[in-house]
């Protein structure tokens, strides 16, 4: 201490309660459990397949039968809800695969039902992974098509209900995608099915590896026609607007950890339920640093989940999901 100081009393010793795990405790204020997080599943064609994503350590592309093993193992580390991709080689103009009913998606949705009735199961919404372009929607004369997507993400929609999804998330960036979605499912007898509302989701290169491992990179040209312009909160908030006024149950803000200010932003907004998307770009950073021993993975997943949930959300999306309910139990 310099002697200037000697004999100055600081007023306020916050140290005081940081002095000990309990008082710590005492005073945290806020949790991460397993309770908030949602594990994405890459479902895909064929039998017994378990292929490695090799930007992605630890995750795979699953054929129906491992995915199903993959989603009572989920529920059994204490994580309620999955979130599936599918990866189909079969793609076309409209990417109708998308809406098939023996899709790799809808085909797991119904096993997994059946394997772990009381699992949580939600289905993205999109016609990227489908499309022999790559895009969200369908070409028209001026790039994607909106009002032309809107009826074959409903009917997207629709087919993961019909199989017994509990939840749909339309990740198209598409106006007016949860108000077609939320009709087609009514009319369905699906009036039971939420929407969980990719409603903020900028145009972001941390969806590198995701892309890789859906097959879903456009062929041409990028997403910026359509999802948001990273440096726009205030847009953010009007996307979240529309699609609560269209119907949706639940938000989303994806990326997460650059976007942590969207996430307050959207918290104060709104009282639906808050998703933040822990993206593939977020997780192979993570995987890389680990990797070479130059991060403390554990300490780093959970500070970074413990901030997504100060910040607002309600609910992680995160490829961690299973390491993380793991590490939580052991502590
Ligand atoms: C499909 C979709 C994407 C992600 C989720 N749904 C990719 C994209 O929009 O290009 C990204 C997820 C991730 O990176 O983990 N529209
Ligand atoms: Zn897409």
């Amino acid at each position: 201490m310099n002697a200037d100081n000697a004999g100055l009393d600081p007023v306020h010793r916050l140290r005081r309660l940081r002095r000990s795990p309990a008082l710590r405790r005492l005073v945290r204020e806020h949790a991460l459990t397993a309770d908030h997080l949602i594990r994405p599943l890459f479902v895909r064609e064929g039998e017994r397949v378990r292929e490695p994503i090799a930007a992605m350590p630890g995750q795979c592309r699953l054929s129906v039968d491992r995915a199903v093993e993959e989603a009572v193992a989920t529920w059994e580390a204490g994580v309620p809800a999955v979130v599936l991709f599918g990866v189909v080689e079969r793609k076309d103009a409209a990417g109708s695969g998308a809406a098939d009913p023996n899709g790799p998606v809808q085909r797991a949705v119904r096993a997994m039902k059946a394997a772990a009735p009381e699992l949580a199961i939600m289905t993205d919404v999109c016609l990227c992974a489908y499309t022999d372009h790559g895009h969200c929607g369908v070409l028209g004369e001026d790039g994607v098509d909106n009002d032309a997507t809107l009826p074959l993400l409903a009917a997207a929609a629709a087919s993961h209900a019909e199989a017994g999804a509990d939840v749909v998330a339309p990740s198209a960036m598409m106006d007016g995608q949860v108000e077609a979605i939320r009709e087609e499912l009514d009319a369905q007898g699906h009036a039971g099915v939420a929407i969980l509302a990719y409603a903020a989701k900028y145009a972001s290169a941390y969806y590198g590896p995701f892309r890789e491992a859906a097959g879903s990179a456009p062929r041409s040209g990028d997403r910026r026609g359509y999802q948001m312009d990273p440096p726009n909160v205030r847009e953010a908030l009007r996307e979240v607007a529309a699609d609560v006024e269209q119907g949706a149950d639940m938000v989303m803000v994806k990326p997460a950890l650059a976007y942590m200010d969207v996430v307050r932003a959207v918290r104060e907004m709104t009282n639906l339920p808050l998703a933040a998307y822990n993206v593939s770009g977020e997780y192979a950073m993570v995987k890389a640093a680990a990797e070479r021993g130059w991060i403390d993975e554990r300490a780093v997943v959970l500070e970074t989940l413990t901030g997504l949930r100060r910040a607002g959300a309600d609910m992680i999306i995160t490829y961690h999901a299973c390491e993380v309910a793991r590490w939580l139990s052991e502590s």
